[in-house]
């Protein structure tokens, strides 16, 4: 494409200023507090996607947070690639983490991100990653480039389980029809061995809540002689992983894909340090089910783990007391072919199963999704592996991701296409956690490259 590298260097300050200024804006969808700048945000990227060339740009309401659909049809008789990102963004606790305000946005040179890194929350996921399309959309329409029709779906909600999106995809299936759906909103391997996502994982998020007695008691006057809800939990939760860190609940590994030596031999050749991994998180040994690498224990198998649990006394000092209620909040991640809602019931039915006589068990779904894994035999991987390759100098790896975006397998089952995951981020941006940051090299990599789909995507569907 003609300038493509010239007009990413002539106008990356204001490419890395907009996306500063969209960084301001708080849209925690998990946080009521913030729904005004959630809209706001929702209102920015209507904007942003109007100057940038989309002939139609509309905000639909849904019963949460508001989605941002933009059309730009040049002719219907060419593809339709249609990108989803999302505008929201996690709650950034712990605060007093963070080297720098989460959205008062600041760029810093890293060791890896020399050339300088945007640090707030949101950087990489996904506001910096959605707004590298709108970029390549800027470039597309006004240097006369764009070689097909493009839709945006850019919604608010997805760190919440993007419950409402599914009905809006459900009953838009005409206006939101496409040849391929494009995301930016994984990672790649670093920033000299770009990769393509092939697979995600699923999820079933549940919220246990365990009763002993019906109030807090002295914990030497009972202590002993009734069923503490908290000792009951934590054994619980103990019991549902075995000595190899196999999960223990009748029914999970049913559906799971077991890939042949082949495929995991293939697997294997990413590059990938041991040392490395352990270095950047700072422990003497990684940990997980026996028989399987770090990398294939978060990817190609499902997983348990509690991510957060409560109950009782924490504040200052000491108070003796055995606590009422215990709870914790448990996320399995799931692979392909395990289904989301089957996987909740056999959680729910073992878990209030193993439940000692003297408590009672209440198990809540959160949300859930199913995993994802995409063939590499069609056009929009091969478009994919082309726009890399001249943008990178390298043919990208293929690569399954342990992290899930749920709502890209309803996309296949309602718009009968498949998604391709051309993400830019690094597993060193810290996403969800303090000081998110996303490389300034990545940002305009993922801008330059982006604009090489369109094309061979166009040229590939003749
Ligand atoms: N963008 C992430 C998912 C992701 C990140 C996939 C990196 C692969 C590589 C997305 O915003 C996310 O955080 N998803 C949630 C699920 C959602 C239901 C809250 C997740 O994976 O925890
Ligand atoms: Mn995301
Ligand atoms: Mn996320």
């Amino acid at each position: 494409m003609e300038n493509l590298k010239s007009y990413v260097n002539q106008n990356k300050d204001r490419f890395i200023n907009e996306l500063i200024e969209l960084l301001k804006i708080p849209s925690i969808s998990a946080d009521s507090a913030y729904d005004k700048d959630v809209i706001k945000t929702a209102e920015e990227v209507k904007s942003r996607l109007e100057k940038a060339g989309c002939d139609k740009v509309e905000i639909c309401e849904t019963d949460g947070h508001p989605i941002v659909y933009g059309e730009k049809i040049i002719d219907k008789n060419l593809p339709t690639v249609l990108v989803y990102g999302h505008y929201d963004v996690q709650p950034p606790d712990p605060l007093d983490l963070w080297t720098s305000p989460p959205f008062e946005p600041v760029i810093k040179e890293t060791d890896l991100h020399r050339e300088g890194a945007i640090y707030a929350r949101g950087a990489c996921d996904d506001k910096g990653q959605l707004y590298m399309h709108v970029k390549a959309l800027e470039f597309m329409t006004s240097t006369n480039q764009l070689p097909c029709n493009v839709k945006f779906m850019i919604e608010g909600e997805e760190e919440v389980g993007s419950v409402n999106l599914s009905k809006y995809v459900k009953e838009n299936q005409d206006k939101l029809s496409n040849d391929v759906i494009l995301i930016s909103d994984t990672g790649m391997i670093s920033k000299d061995t770009p990769s393509i996502t092939t697979g995600l994982r699923g999820l079933s998020y549940v919220e246990v809540e365990v009763t002993g007695p019906n109030r807090d008691l002295h914990s030497g006057l009972y202590g002993g002689a009734v069923a503490n809800p908290i000792n009951i939990l934590t054994k619980m939760i103990a019991s549902l992983h075995d000595e190899n860190n196999h999960i223990n609940i009748p029914g999970f590994y049913d559906k799971v894909e077991e890939l042949s030596q082949e495929e995991r031999a293939e697997m294997a050749k990413a590059p990938f340090s041991l040392e490395k991994y352990k270095k950047a998180l700072d422990i003497d040994a990684v940990y997980g089910e026996e028989g399987y690498s770090t990398h294939e224990r978060c990817s190609i198998r499902p997983t348990l783990d509690v991510n957060g649990i409560w109950g009782g006394y924490t504040g200052e000092g000491a108070k003796t007391v055995i606590a009422s209620k215990a709870y914790a909040k448990i996320s399995m991640r799931l692979v392909p072919h395990q289904d989301w809602k089957e996987i909740t019931e056999q959680f729910k039915t073992h878990f209030e199963s193993i439940a000692p006589k003297g408590v009672t068990v209440k198990v809540t779904p959160h949300h859930g999704g199913q995993g994802y894994v995409t063939p590499i035999d069609n056009i929009g991987y091969q478009a994919a592996s082309k726009a890399y390759e001249d943008s990178f100098g390298k043919k990208p790896i293929p690569q399954r991701s342990g992290g899930s975006i749920p709502i890209v397998a309803l996309f296949e089952e309602e718009l009968k296409s498949k998604t391709i995951l051309m993400g830019f981020g690094l597993d060193s941006d810290a996403i969800h956690s303090p000081n998110e940051h996303f490389g300034l090299f990545n940002y305009l990599k993922g801008i330059e490259t982006i604009p090489l789909f369109y094309k061979y995507f166009t040229e590939l569907s003749k």
